[in-house]
């Protein structure tokens, strides 16, 4: 299937990975969905709360198709070699998800408190910034 997609791709004249596209989806949305949460704690700007909580719901939402393009990226380029970034990627990729999943349910945007919740998005950007990271390792070596 991967080849079918890729080789469909390239008849159309898309010769790139699709990963790193998508990749911006859910860094963009934690990176965002943390700055708005800590700006919520500044006087006259606690609406930003609800912002960041938007965030998170764009975020999780953007992990699947990345994930999966990621998958295809693997399976094409690195030959689905099992090679400790990618496990260390796909580990990254299932917390972050059940992370973004426990905001999700937890939060409660109108009264944002300086709480576990508040630490749950604070833990998200550093899952984001080892997914970026370890990306970045494979990519670029
Ligand atoms: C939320 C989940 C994920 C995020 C945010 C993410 C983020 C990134 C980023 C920022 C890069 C660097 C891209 C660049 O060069 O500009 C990257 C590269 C890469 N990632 Fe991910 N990643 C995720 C999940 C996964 C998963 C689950 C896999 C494998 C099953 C994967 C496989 C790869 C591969 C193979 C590369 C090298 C570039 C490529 O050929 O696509 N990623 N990732």
């Amino acid at each position: 299937m991967t080849e079918i997609i890729f080789e469909f791709l390239n008849k159309i004249g898309f010769a790139h990975p699709l990963h790193p596209a998508l990749t911006h989806i859910p860094m963009g949305m934690v990176m965002g969905a943390v700055t708005f949460r800590m700006a919520s704690f500044l006087p006259k700007l606690r609406f930003l709360a609800k912002t960041g909580y938007h965030c998170v719901i764009l975020g999780l939402l953007g992990i699947f198709p990345t994930a999966f393009a990621g998958y295809l990226d693997w399976q094409h380029t690195y030959g689905g070699n099992w090679e400790f970034l990618i496990i260390l990627k796909m580990v990254l990729a299932v917390i972050l998800t059940v992370v973004l999943v426990s905001i999700a349910y937890m939060d409660d945007p109108e009264t944002p408190k300086f709480d576990k919740k508040t630490l749950f998005y604070l833990v998200a950007v550093l899952l984001a910034i080892g997914l970026g990271f370890s990306g970045g390792e494979l990519q670029y070596g």
